[in-house]
């Protein structure tokens, strides 16, 4: 097959009779190509446009049109010609793992890149704003009060939502149509979230080696994640709400999506007809068994309510793909600082959710991945189509739709819109490192030796002492990804990890790496200094209220990015990176 990479599903234009009018094909005006028949992939991509409401069926209007794209793309992968190269490209490109299809690897070595988006729009990464100067109590006092629970202990998104102001009800109809935010952030030792009054809400907070590159705290913000099964996986046979079925349906879960065997306390199989150690008979279960391809005989679903769902629509446990119905909540947050320790902050910076509204089957998502290519092939130029709710969100094509919340210039939250809320959707579907367009699932901290199997909020156990994850061929997965990169964010401007990490010609400090195997805080974590910088930083994004031109945080050494990429361009990186999950064996044959 063709190592041209593939995106996720993109919508071939014309194909839907509302969009037909508005040809939204950067750089191009020529009429429509006519629509091939309908094939396997058309009836997809028309099913999962008709998830959306009629109105988002017009692709909207965007100042950066391809703002699915990431400033990461843009960063420089050499400082001069012929000089060394830096990866970081490889943690989103790379071989992906079925049921991911999207192979995307070449693009380390080759800048395909359509016209329209060679010319960097991210400008905030291009010349970072200055951080907001203000007396570091006034700071401090900012960023632990919280913005998401109100003084007298209500959800404030969720109040404001009630009635949405005319900004936010983008249809009038008085309504919001989105999600409400319905987390309370209190999660109990096993990381199950409570209301005030006791009741659970579904959503279950775990602990995971956060992705390599922006997302660690050093490089801005502080994050948490929270899942949640629909209501049938929170239900026994008889329609009762039991945590005990909950577990079991999650544990099965992260199986499937980890591919490990998970642990389980003595667990009565004949009960839940449902054979989890795969030992061929109904007994006591203490593991769930991660089999794949499953054995036809073995009788074996997710529990409880959820085992009557029809399978071909709602899902099943399939290695690498959630059931219809997962909802993911993650907040970004400003560090708080007391003394010398960083740590996550009250207030957040933005609320970030999504929802799986469609199964698709592994051919599902191969044909897609490759009419994908075959269109990037015919079309080089053509962006992604974007099928945009303002008040529901943005689709992936991939089966889930992306919303988000966001500081307004007061620090309230708000809303994304349409443009803040298309930047979601290339990394969640379009890149060969998801995991059914995730990421943090699948980096789940081991239920066997994690602290409460994982299943717990950083505020309940920090990122102190949590050893560092290993790739397939046995090298520190952080290390390794330092080592490609030659610094401590994509763009080089870490200076404090550059300081701890690398020595003056460039090579890594053995001690540190051996330090960062047991205890990933030593690299995720800023030192308080540089923790306040990234929060002043942030503070003038904030201000600003120009997150169409990015909103990464860039403190320290001047970024090396690039203000355009030529198309098909070199990177000047000769061979892809493996992905971590490729063993030495395995590549020594590729
Ligand atoms: C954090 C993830 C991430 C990193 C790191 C990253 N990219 Fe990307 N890249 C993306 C996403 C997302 C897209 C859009 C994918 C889509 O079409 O949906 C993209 C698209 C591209 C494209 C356009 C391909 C196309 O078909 O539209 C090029 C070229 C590219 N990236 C190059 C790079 C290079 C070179 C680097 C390293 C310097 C890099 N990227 C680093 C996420 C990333
Ligand atoms: C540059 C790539 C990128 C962009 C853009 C992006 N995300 Fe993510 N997202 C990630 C990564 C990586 C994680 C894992 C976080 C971690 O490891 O700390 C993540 C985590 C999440 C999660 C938790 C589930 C999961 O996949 O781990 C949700 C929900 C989420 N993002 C929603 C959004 C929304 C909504 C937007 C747009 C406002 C968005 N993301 C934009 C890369 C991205």
């Amino acid at each position: 097959m063709s190592r041209r990479r593939a995106t996720g599903i993109v919508l071939v234009t014309g194909l839907l009779g509302v969009g037909a009018a508005v040809v939204w094909r950067s750089g191009d005006s020529r009429a429509p190509t006519p629509a091939p028949g309908p094939t396997p992939v058309v009836q997809v991509q028309e099913a999962l446009a008709a998830t959306l409401p009629a109105n988002a069926r017009v692709p909207p209007r965007l100042s950066n049109p391809a703002a699915y794209l990431p400033a990461q793309c843009y960063a420089a992968t050499q400082d001069e010609p012929g000089g060394r190269t830096h990866n970081g490209c490889f943690a989103c490109h790379q071989t992906p793992r079925a049921p991911n299809f999207v192979d995307d690897a070449e693009v380390q070595t080759v800048l395909s890149v359509a016209r329209s988006a060679e010319e960097n729009r991210w400008t905030n990464v291009l010349q970072p704003l200055p951080p907001v100067e203000l007396p570091e109590a006034e700071l401090l006092a900012w960023v632990r009060s919280s913005n998401y629970v109100d003084e007298r202990g209500g959800l404030r998104l969720a109040a404001a939502l009630a009635h949405p102001p005319a900004a936010w009800d983008v249809n009038g109809n008085g309504q919001w149509e989105g999600y409400t935010p319905d987390c309370w952030f209190q999660p109990d030792t096993e990381g199950f979230d409570h209301s005030p009054d006791g009741r659970m809400t579904g959503w279950r907070a775990f602990a995971y080696a956060p992705f390599p590159g922006m997302f660690w705290p050093t490089n801005g913000s502080a994050g948490d994640v929270f899942i949640r099964l629909p209501d049938a996986f929170r239900r026994d046979r008889e329609g009762r709400e039991s945590t005990a079925v909950y577990r079991i349906n999650l544990a099965i879960l992260e199986a499937f999506i980890r591919r490990v065997d998970v642990p389980l306390p003595p667990t009565d199989e004949r009960e839940l007809g449902s054979d989890l150690d795969g030992d061929g008979v109904l007994g006591t279960a203490t593991r769930v068994a991660f089999v794949w391809p499953p054995k036809p005989e073995r009788p074996f679903g997710y529990v409880g309510q959820a085992s009557a769902l029809d399978r071909t629509r709602e899902g099943w446990p399939a290695a690498g793909l959630y059931p219809r119905g997962t909802e993911f909540l993650h907040s970004l947050r400003y560090l708080d600082v007391d003394g010398e320790q960083v740590r996550m902050a009250a207030r957040m910076k933005e609320l970030r959710y999504m929802r799986k509204t469609r199964w698709l089957t592994y051919s599902d998502l191969q044909l897609a991945a490759e009419a994908e290519v075959r269109e990037k092939m015919k079309h080089p130029d053509k962006l992604k189509t974007v099928l945009a709710d303002a008040e529901r969100g943005v689709g992936t094509g991939s089966g889930w739709l992306m919303q988000g919340f966001i500081e307004d210039a007061s620090g309230e939250l708000r809303p994304q819109n349409v443009e803040e809320t298309t930047a979601c959707i290339g990394c969640h579907g379009g890149v060969g490192a998801t995991t059914d367009s995730t990421f943090s699932f699948a980096r789940k901290l081991d239920a066997g030796s994690a602290l409460h199997a994982g299943w717990y909020h950083w505020g309940q156990g920090g990122l102190k002492g949590i050893p560092e994850p290993r790739r397939a061929d046995g090298q520190g997965e952080y290390a390794h990804w330092l080592e490609q990169v030659g610094g401590g964010d994509d763009y080089r401007s870490n200076d404090e990890v550059q300081a701890r990490f690398f020595r003056s010609d460039g090579t890594l400090k053995p001690d540190a790496v051996k330090a960062l195997t047991k205890d990933i805080s030593v690299l995720l974590v800023p030192s308080p200094r540089r923790a306040l910088l990234l929060n002043r930083a942030t503070l003038a994004l904030v201000k600003a209220q120009r997150f169409e031109r990015g909103r990464d945080v860039l403190v320290g050494a001047p970024p090396k990015v690039k203000a355009r990429l030529e198309q098909d361009g070199a990177t000047g990186i000769d061979e892809a990176v493996l992905p971590g999950w490729v063993g030495p064996t395995k590549s020594a044959s590729r």
